[in-house]
């Protein structure tokens, strides 16, 4: 049975809700990071420069696609022209094997949450986080358990529709992980010693400036905005036709760009401080292991860790939302499968793939 088709029950939840897509694991966990790889204000005005010249129109775009066909990333480019379905195609994969993954880092930063809940610090001495980090993520069971908790969580509010689960959840989540990043920022700035990490942030050193950063940064502006894959396509089938969508792109673009640079601020100038600066450009265990050893340095550290977490897990589980939703919605609309039951067959393959990482 095909269901009703869904609609965004406010604009601000439909910009909420995008931003809460884009505003993930990217913006929070790789973006200090690639900062810090690619020479900071260097990468930083790259970034930005993409994100409103080659971002934004493509988010309209997508947007735009989204709401003129009312469908699914599927449905929508083989609206367009039949020979362009494998696009929509391209996407659902793509999506799969991202939320696989997303579930994965979810579900470590479950773990660090619980960590940091407990009130105490779980290393000690250099090297101590790292191997933790290695020992929990090569258990066989424990990692795949809390994947399975995230998933759980995010299964629990896309079942319940789009304006019920995604906008309700999305319109209390995100001013709360605005509030954590904040809190955050205002802690790393006041530090003694800031003033440097700062400089490295924001000073632009033109050696940077080469084509190897403008290649990380496009990447890291696609992955960020959660464009190229259909999310916005999705999204946008659900605006209704009297909302301005450029305005609503450009608002997403801009929370998208500000937790960016707020991850940047609270996350840049605590690491220079107690790691210098070889600590920024560690890939991707920089947040579970080169993280947890610098709050372990600061005083209310173990505060600082838990606010960290919370806001990663919060920024990672609404992207994760809008993934699923977009994988749901093909699965509804394409071969009329309720919700709850397009979910199960969904991610019982999908748990598989996680399982491999
Ligand atoms: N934009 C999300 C982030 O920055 O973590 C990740 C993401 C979500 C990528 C949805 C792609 C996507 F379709």
């Amino acid at each position: 049975m095909t269901e009703k088709r869904h609609q965004w029950a406010s604009n601000l939840g439909f910009i909420l809700a995008a931003a809460g897509s884009a505003v993930g694991l990217g913006n929070i966990w790789k973006f200090p990071g690639k900062v810090g790889a690619y020479g900071g204000g260097a990468f930083l005005l790259c970034y930005l420069l993409i994100v409103f010249l080659v971002g934004f129109p493509v988010m309209l775009a997508e947007l735009s696609i989204g709401r003129a066909t009312q469908k699914n990333v599927v449905g929508a480019f083989r609206t367009l022209n039949p020979r362009w379905r494998f696009a929509g195609y391209i996407g659902i994969v793509t999506l799969f094997v991202i939320l696989s993954y997303y579930c994965v880092v979810g579900g470590w930063v479950l773990k660090y949450v619980q960590i940091y809940a407990a009130g105490a610090h779980f290393g000690a001495g250099p090297g101590a986080y790292a191997d933790y980090f290695s020992t929990f993520s090569a258990r066989p069971v424990e990692p795949l358990l809390w994947g399975l908790g995230f998933l759980v969580l995010c299964i629990v509010v896309v079942v319940r529709g789009v304006s019920q689960g995604i906008e309700k959840v999305s319109k209390v989540l995100m001013p709360l992980l605005f509030l954590l990043l904040a809190g955050l920022v205002v802690y790393s700035v006041t530090r003694p010693g800031a003033g440097e990490g700062l400089r490295f942030l924001f000073g632009i050193d033109p050696a940077r400036l080469s084509g190897d950063t403008l290649v990380g940064a496009l990447g890291q502006a696609f992955f960020s905005l959660s464009v190229g894959m259909g999310i916005m396509v999705t999204y946008g089938s659900y605006v209704p036709r009297t909302e301005n969508l450029a305005k609503s792109a450009g608002c997403i673009c801009i929370l998208d760009s500000l937790v960016a640079l707020l991850s940047g601020l609270a996350i840049v100038p605590v690491v220079y401080i107690t790691a210098g600066p070889e600590a920024m450009g560690m890939g991707g265990g920089f947040a579970f292991m080169a993280l947890p050893e610098v709050f372990s340095r600061l005083p209310g550290g173990v505060f600082f860790g838990f606010a960290f977490f919370l806001l990663l897990f919060v920024a990672a589980l609404t992207s994760a939302i809008s993934i699923l939703e977009s994988c749901i919605a093909w699965l509804t609309e394409e071969f009329g499968f309720a919700r709850l039951k397009a979910t199960l067959l969904l991610v019982i393959p999908m748990s598989f793939l996680s399982a491999g990482y």
